[in-house]
């Protein structure tokens, strides 16, 4: 069975549209130079028209989808906090560990330590480990340097992982992801050197798709955020929000205020956020998997999608408030948790986070001109098996395109 087919100009789905899968049964599907370019009902007969050229792969009853997008993570980082997860099992909360210097100063301390060799490859060891969970597309941010050199050391990794992973990448400049140690005490002058120093010098080697910034109670300012984003904006980098993880910051407003691709958490969020979205180009965001492991409320998906919304779900795979980059799992959390039908939540995990990374154009959905971007599962009884037995392993083969990984 094929399952999540759309037509060519759909970008994103909203609302009721959400509710729908577009399958087709006894189907086939041809992929040539990596790329969908046909599909239809009733098998092809494969035998006659084998040659050497041709790759036939029988889908034994599985169902073939398009690969999860990805659309918000902190993938690239050194070591772990593993130390931090004792605190937090104790009773601390992620604020009282980040106030104490833990949490994300704990990972910039590590990576600056890290050579960009061993950064790249120890980030390379998460990025396969989320391919062959199906994964075809990431956003990666930076946000662990924190100083001009080791934020552009955490972006040349991501450069590279872009490069050499056969998925597709999104770079994320996250300067603004708390203040780094240097500055402690001295809030705006790190905004100044984010502004002054480090927007120029990234736009100048082209190493970010996205500007971000962590818009939240103890983290930056509504005023801060609106300072960053004019300035990414004379750059040309488009923004992509943390917002209302920790409190209602304000962050989903200047999101939408300078046109934001998406506003991202929204764990705490009230009416005037569903009312700022409406309307707007920017996607809502929601990271079952950081509510899961922090242990806090999941963002109310569901009125979103009431209220004519789109909501796209994406792993937010980071060391502290995420430590997992399967999809699946984020699928499923959709549904057990925030009570989306397995329908939404696959279009929040596809199409809807494709479009918060900027790629729905070619990704995210089983379309003639589309990237070959799949999962073959093993033989289920029906799409909603996927995310109701969510630790049967289910997924047979990972084709990125064209190319089983
Ligand atoms: O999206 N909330 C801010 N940033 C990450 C957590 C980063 C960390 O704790 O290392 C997040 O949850
Ligand atoms: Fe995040």
């Amino acid at each position: 069975m094929l399952a999540g087919i759309l037509p060519t100009d759909v970008r994103k789905l909203e609302g009721e549209q959400m509710s729908h899968v577009e399958c087709l049964h006894d189907a086939y599907l041809v992929i040539e130079d990596g790329v969908i370019v046909g599909f239809g009902s009733g098998g092809t007969d494969v035998s006659g028209a084998a040659d050497s050229e041709t790759e036939y792969i029988d889908a034994k009853g599985g169902v073939v989808m398009p690969a999860f997008c990805d659309s918000h993570t902190h993938i690239v980082y050194a070591g772990c906090r593993d130390g931090e997860f004792r605190d937090k099992i104790a009773g601390l909360s992620y604020e009282e560990i980040a106030a104490r210097g833990g949490g994300i100063l704990n990972s910039a301390d590590l990576l600056h330590e890290t050579s960009e060799d061993d950064l790249y490859e120890q980030s390379m060891v998460r990025v396969r480990e989320i391919m062959a969970m199906g994964t075809g597309a990431v956003e990666i941010k930076s946000g662990y340097g924190l100083t001009v050199e080791d934020e552009l050391k955490m972006l040349r990794v991501i450069r590279r992982i872009k490069e050499t992973a056969p998925l597709t990448v999104k770079a994320n400049f996250l300067g603004a992801h708390a203040v780094g140690r240097a500055y402690k005490g001295r809030q705006s002058e790190y905004v100044d050197l984010i502004c002054n120093e480090m927007l120029p010098r990234v736009a100048a080697e082209g190493l970010a798709d996205f500007v971000d910034v962590f818009c939240d109670e103890g983290f930056f300012t509504v005023q801060e955020t609106d300072r960053i984003l004019s300035k990414a904006a004379e750059y040309g980098l488009t923004p992509k929000i943390h917002a209302n993880e920790l409190e209602v910051s304000g962050g989903v407003q200047v999101g939408v205020k300078h046109g934001a691709l998406s506003v991202d958490h929204l764990e705490k969020t009230t009416d005037a956020e569903i009312e700022a979205l409406r309307g707007s180009r920017t996607m809502p965001t929601m990271l079952p998997g950081c509510s899961f492991f922090l242990g806090i409320p999941y963002g109310n998906a569901k009125g979103y999608i009431e209220a004519g919304l789109p909501v796209a779900l994406a792993s937010d795979y980071n060391p502290g408030s995420s430590p997992s980059g399967n999809m699946r799992f984020v699928m499923a959390l959709g549904c057990i948790r925030m009570r989306l039908t397995p329908e939404q939540s696959f279009n929040a995990c596809t199409i809807n986070s494709a479009y918060a990374m900027g790629v729905s154009d070619t990704l995210g959905s089983i379309t003639v001109g589309k990237k070959a971007n799949l999962i073959i599962t093993k033989q289920v009884p029906s799409l909603a098996f996927i995310p109701y037995s969510h630790q049967t392993p289910v997924i047979e083969r990972v084709i990125l395109n064209g190319e089983t990984i």
